[in-house]
């Protein structure tokens, strides 16, 4: 071949029925296309017809402009789409003129249409069979993806997972629900832990009621020892921050109970639910109800408390937000307070809600003022995006750790709403079925968004299961604990009731909705309900899938579907925790304030983590006549006992006035405030 002659580029050879494609390529670029057939020559084969396409007309060329072009090629390359038999008859032709021909491996769809798209190892796609190039699968997923309503967060996964493992059928089989495990994890969560320095439970200086019950644990965990390093046992007010299943409560209980045990006041211990007041309540009945009084206080919110069970002497105290905040705001006496702990703190960030919270502390605080007692205050979470700023707000230290005990593997599928039960049938006999290296089968708790969901699925598992959520009466969900506890049920299927903090040693976390009622979970309500899966002194990693409905609302205020909200939950990044107010909880949380502690409600409002704007709100509880200077009215006194905001306190003396009947007055109430 002469050098001075010039290069044309690559020439490719595919067959396509009787005669070949030829496509010469350069740089990227096609430089001809056209066809080609053979005829037999007593030497061989020879080049026959050849036509060139100019536009849409297929343009005549003369035999031998074929073999100058092939002259010309810097390679020569034989799609691996052609038939034995053609390959040996283009190769013989190409003998002929002392020309060789390399077999590539090109995208078929691509040949198909007389594209040539040559295919490495890495970049080739299996689809039917055969390989394809990235384009022509990323084109056919997308019409899959179209077909089942996919949007862009989930469109984005499965990209990727078609360039990562190379095959198309495969992840289009994922959006039917298969359970390819390679290609559902989407990530694991590990469990390294921090060198810290463990704390002996025999090495404590704590009361010796405590102290012996310690000892079925040989050693604090490293979030425990942490925080008993830095002061927990000399009265340290502290935050601590530290991913789920990481003892918290232990941090909280060694210095609250054993300063209850010293005669140091009592412990308060809040949660936000009542699901977990009772698991909480029935823990310390247990641990220390022969050397303490235990007692709940649970109020709910709008039908009257009746204090029942309730004993404002006992030495602890595990109530809901509410039903302390309630005892406070009827200015019940809790005696003298030693300790303090919030637990699931982040609910200062709680939208709606959060601002109860805020409160909530705040008016506890000047409680203990007023009462002169020397409180410890301990806050709890394991979800806070912004832990240094909130510890300085709040005024404790902070104790943070950030591993966690167990690894969690993170796995996606979609399906549609009966799919997912199919699926959830399959994950919670597989993990039944096995044992963990500590002897524990496996046990599931599934999410849902509604109670009556929560039913359907259990009925439709196949092993023992049973729901569990706000709705059961205690007698029952005790009842699910206990046979959970005791391994006698393969799975719960529950609301957001169980997403926080509820002990139940789960070894599996399926999310059948992404939402919580109509809304989408929050990154915090996500990590907390994912958090269940996997406890250290049962299991050795705990496993979480996300089952997605392509496309999927719950209510027509979603905006996002649940593809989308899936990818941003996964990468979520932990959101922090601030308090909003507007004007509703503003005027709330001054009236709560006021009836509390009158002109002192400034100082109150205050010291608050969210900013509130306390005169606009004093404005308007005077205009409402919610206070008389500095006092709540009956009314205000009315609104604020019973956790209404203002419009809801018009809503119901409208209605008294009108003389609607009391019982659907609070039906309608109560519909407001369904999860
Ligand atoms: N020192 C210890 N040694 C061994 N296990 C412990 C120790 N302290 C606590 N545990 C166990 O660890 C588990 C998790 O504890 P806990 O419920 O307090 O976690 P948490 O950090 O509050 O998690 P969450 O954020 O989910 O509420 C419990 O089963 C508890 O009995
Ligand atoms: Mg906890």
């Amino acid at each position: 071949m002469s050098k001075q002659v010039a290069d044309v580029g690559t020439l490719f050879l595919h067959e396509a029925g009787d005669e070949y494609t030829v496509v010469v390529r350069r740089d990227g670029e096609r430089l001809l296309q056209g066809r080609l057939d053979l005829k037999q020559t007593s030497a061989g084969p020879r080049p026959g017809r050849f036509r060139v396409k100019d536009g849409d007309d297929d343009v005549p060329r003369r035999p031998e402009q074929f073999v100058e072009m092939a002259r010309r090629a810097s390679r020569i390359r034989i799609s691996e789409q052609t038939s034995p038999r053609g390959r040996e008859e283009l190769e013989s032709m190409l003998g002929g003129y002392q020309l060789e021909a390399k077999q590539v491996r090109t995208c078929r769809y691509c040949s198909s249409k007389g594209r040539y798209a040559p295919l490495t190892s890495e970049t080739a796609i299996k689809a039917d069979g055969e390989f394809i190039c990235p384009d022509c699968a990323r084109r056919e997923l997308e019409r899959e993806a179209n077909y089942r309503g996919l949007r862009s967060g989930a469109r984005d996964r499965l990209e990727e997972l078609l360039l990562e493992v190379g095959d198309l059928e495969r992840v289009a089989n994922l959006l039917s629900g298969q359970l390819d495990p390679e290609l559902t994890k989407f990530d694991e969560i590990s469990a390294t832990t921090d060198e810290i320095d463990l704390v002996s439970t025999r090495d404590l200086d704590v009361h010796g009621e405590l102290k012996s019950r310690l000892q079925k644990f040989d050693e604090l965990l490293p979030v425990q020892s942490l925080a008993v390093r830095n002061g927990l046992l000399e009265g340290r007010d502290q935050l601590v921050v530290s991913a789920t299943a990481t003892g918290k409560t232990l941090v909280g209980e060694l210095a609250g109970i054993d300063r209850a045990l010293r005669g140091e006041g009592k412990l308060l211990f809040l949660v936000p639910l009542v699901a977990l007041a009772n698991q909480k309540y029935e823990d310390f009945e247990e641990d220390y109800g022969d050397v303490l009084d235990v007692t709940i206080r649970v109020g709910a919110s709008r039908i009257r408390d009746d204090g029942n069970r309730f004993d404002p002497n006992a030495d602890v105290i595990v109530g809901t937000y509410e039903g302390i905040d309630h005892a406070l705001r009827t200015g019940k006496d809790m005696g003298d307070i030693g300790t303090v702990v919030i637990d699931e703190v982040h609910n200062l960030g709680a939208d709606e809600r959060g601002h109860r919270l805020d409160g909530l502390v705040s008016r506890l605080k000047h409680y203990c003022e007023t009462n002169a007692c020397d409180t410890q205050w301990i806050y709890l979470s394991a979800t806070v995006g912004n832990a240094p700023e909130l510890a300085e707000k709040l005024g404790a230290q902070l104790i943070e750790f950030e591993e966690r005990p167990v690894p969690i593997e993170r796995h996606v599928t979609f399906a549609d709403g009966t799919e997912k039960i199919d699926i959830e049938n399959k994950l919670v006999r597989r993990a039944f079925d096995s044992k963990s290296s500590k002897g524990y089968r496996g046990q599931t708790i599934v999410f849902t968004n509604s109670r009556r969901r929560c039913h359907e699925v259990s009925r439709r598992l196949e092993y023992e299961s049973a729901p569990y959520h706000a709705g059961l009466d205690y007698g029952q969900r005790k009842r699910v604990e206990r046979q959970f506890g005791d391994q006698d049920l393969a799975a719960v299927v529950t609301t957001a009731a169980l997403a926080a903090g509820v002990d139940f040693p789960a070894s599996q976390v399926i999310f059948d909705s992404l939402a919580m009622g109509i809304e989408w979970l929050s990154v915090q309500e996500f990590e907390q309900m994912l958090g269940r899966a996997g406890r250290p002194d049962y299991h050795d990693q705990g496993t979480v899938y996300l089952l997605v409905e392509p496309d999927c609302t719950y209510h027509n205020s979603m905006e996002m579907s649940e593809d989308e909200v899936a990818f941003k939950l996964l990468k979520g990044e932990m959101e922090p925790v601030i308090t909003r107010y507007d004007e509703t909880a503003a005027v709330e949380e001054t009236l709560a304030n006021i009836t509390v502690a009158g002109k002192g409600a400034k100082r109150l409002n205050d010291r608050m983590v969210g900013d509130i704007p306390t005169k606009h709100a004093v404005g308007k509880l005077l205009e409402y006549e919610f206070i008389d200077g500095f006092d709540p009215t009956p009314l205000g006194r009315a609104v604020t006992e019973h956790f209404l905001e203002p419009g809801e306190a018009f809503a119901i003396l409208d209605a008294v006035r009108k003389g609607t009947d009391p019982y659907a007055l609070v039906a309608e109430m109560e519909l407001r405030d369904e999860e």
